[in-house]
């Protein structure tokens, strides 16, 4: 058991942190040169502390097979994995626009499953938009969804779906035919009907390039600080990956140390009996505890 209190019965946040972060707020956004901050959250505690600290957008990223799940890549991620993570974020996220990964092979196969596996992030889980990897192969699938009513996200550039097919975890578009494979596929997706870009491992000049020439928001991570808005991985930002940061991950605090530190000395306390004190205990009511103490002791049981 643990007392956690669920968003439900919260007090109304302040008006003005209140406001609801649509998909009009953050064109607005980008309209107004107002930088867009994105982080990725899996839990309903993390949630709800990336949405009480105005993040506009969540994305609970299928990168949760590898921070959360502890595979290897995100391959293995399933749609009921997926679907149980974006569920707890929704419980936790009342102000930034929610956004759901379509994980590898839910929409791989044909566009009528990746449409239906789309609508069940909207309506089983919440999600307010859903991310989709790829470029130029995934423009019938954004206008399906589109058509569906269901906000896109396009990925391009570093896709860690396309794990195998890269060759591992590269920078995409460095030479002078990736970087304009790259603005074309970004251009394709918005006149498909996408509603946001994320640049993953790209070069700033590109990434500032194709900030440039579309009008939706792009969202970088490994792109350098000329996109829309920036995203990360919280378990990055936070020092809970277990392997060193990547080139583009700022560390803003180490929580592997203050949790490493704070189950030792738990352990310690537990070791040495200095927990639970005698005031983190309950008590008989007194005039029970006298007659309690009158029942006589009965013998140990043989073990
Ligand atoms: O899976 C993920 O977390 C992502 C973001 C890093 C963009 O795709």
């Amino acid at each position: 058991m643990s007392l956690t209190k669920p968003r439900s019965i919260d007090a109304a946040i302040s008006s003005t942190s209140s406001l609801k972060i649509t998909l009009p707020t953050l064109q607005e956004k980008k309209r107004s040169h107002a930088p867009i901050s994105a982080l990725t959250a899996y839990d309903y505690a993390t949630a709800r502390l990336v949405d009480e600290a105005s993040v506009d957008l969540v994305l609970v990223g299928d990168s949760l097979g590898m921070v959360m799940l502890g595979h290897e890549s995100t391959l293995a991620v399933t749609m009921d994995e997926m679907l149980l993570f974006t569920r707890a974020v929704r419980r936790g996220v009342r102000r930034a626009l929610l956004a759901a990964d379509m994980p590898y092979a839910s929409y791989h196969i044909d566009i009528a499953d990746g449409v239906r596996n789309a609508l069940r992030f909207v309506k089983e889980a919440g999600a307010e938009a859903v991310k989709v990897e790829g470029g130029r192969n995934r423009v019938e699938l954004v206008k399906r969804l589109s058509d569906a009513e269901i906000p896109v996200i396009g990925h391009i550039g570093l896709t860690p779906q396309s794990l195998h097919r890269m060759g591992g975890y590269r920078v995409q578009g460095k030479s002078l035919s990736a970087a304009e494979l790259l603005l074309g596929e970004a251009l394709a997706l918005e006149e498909a009907g996408a509603a946001l870009l994320v640049l993953e491992g790209v070069p700033r000049e590109v990434a500032a390039r194709i900030t440039n020439e579309l009008t939706i928001p792009t969202i970088g991570i490994g792109a350098g600080p000329d996109c829309d808005g920036q995203i990360l991985v919280v378990h990055d930002l936070l020092n809970l990956t277990f392997a060193p940061a990547a080139k583009f991950v700022r560390r803003y605090a180490d929580a592997a140390d203050v949790i490493r530190n704070a189950v030792e000395d738990y352990r310690k306390d537990v070791e040495t009996r200095s927990f639970p004190s005698d005031a983190e205990s309950y008590h008989l009511p007194a005039e029970t505890r006298e007659r309690f103490a009158t029942i006589p002791e009965r013998q140990p049981r043989k073990a």
